[in-house]
């Protein structure tokens, strides 16, 4: 794929990981539609990048994700990548404090169905470019939940699964969209504040790995350590969630 010369929507691209892509794909001759809730700190990071718009929009609410699109198709129609990339979690011990019900529900809504939403409102937009790509971040805990944010290892799991079924069906319908997954590890991110851990990484490593993985094609990208959460996992699912549940401190 591609790295330059490209349309690309980036969600959650107020902060952390989508924030660094945003700048670093501006920088590499990209324009960007940036995506977030908070208007006053997107148009701020907007307006400091080369070729940025801004679109304040909440990915859980239905009537948002709708003009969002509408306006996608009106004023951005040579889009050719998705970067879908923004997402919430809740860390808490089950069955204890938190409300899992509630929870899953913010979650879901967040991380998974404005991913289903989304791709499947831009797909044909998409689909009318010769080098067209969806990228959506997901987590090393798609194969092994992290206990201290059990319901969002769940949404991700779920996206996993969905962003199968995607690569699957676009391939054999001969689509000129290719579906990246890029499942990251601890990032040091206003995401992962309430997560103690020397183990993280900078946004910037992580956008550096998921640019080179583009250029190559790697649809599947295990960034960092969850590439050994992988291997463990293929190797036997119990020890990977022993790993994973290791390194967020939870035995
Ligand atoms: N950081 C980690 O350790 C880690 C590990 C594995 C995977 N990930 C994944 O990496 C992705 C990026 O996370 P990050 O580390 O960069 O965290 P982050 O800095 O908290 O960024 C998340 C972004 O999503 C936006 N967002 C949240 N809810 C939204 C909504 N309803 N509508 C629109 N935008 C929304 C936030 O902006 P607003 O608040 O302005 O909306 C923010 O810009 C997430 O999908 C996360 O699950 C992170």
């Amino acid at each position: 794929m591609k790295t330059t010369g490209n349309t690309i929507l980036i969600t959650g691209a107020g902060t952390g990981v989508g924030l660094e892509a945003a700048k670093q794909l501006s920088k590499n001759g990209n324009t960007i539609i940036m995506v977030a809730r908070n208007a006053e700190r997107l148009k701020i990071e907007a307006d400091k990048l080369r070729n940025a718009h801004a679109i304040p929009c909440d990915l859980s609410n239905f009537e948002d994700l709708t003009r969002l699109v509408a306006k996608l198709k009106e004023n951005h129609k040579d889009l050719n990548m998705i970067f879908l990339n923004a997402g919430i979690a809740a860390n808490y011990n089950l069955f204890e404090e938190a409300d899992a019900y509630k929870t899953s529900i913010a979650e879901m809504t967040t991380n998974y169905h404005s991913a289903v939403y989304l791709t499947q409102a831009l797909e044909s937009l998409l689909a009318e470019k010769d080098d067209a790509a969806m990228l959506i971040t997901t987590s090393g805990v798609v194969f092994a939940p992290d206990l201290l944010h059990p319901t969002y290892s769940a949404a991700k799991a779920a996206l996993h699964s969905y962003i199968l079924s995607m690569r699957l069906v676009l391939e054999r319908k001969k689509s000129s969209v290719k579906v990246f997954e890029l499942m990251l590890p601890l990032v040091d991110s206003p995401f992962s504040s309430a997560v103690q851990s020397d183990l993280k990484i900078s946004p910037e490593k992580a956008v550096n790995e998921i640019v080179s993985g583009l250029e190559k094609n790697e649809f599947e990208m295990h960034i960092g350590l969850t590439k050994d959460i992988y291997e463990v996992y293929l190797k036997s699912p119990q020890q990977a969630l022993e790993l994973v549940n290791n390194l967020t401190g939870e035995n």
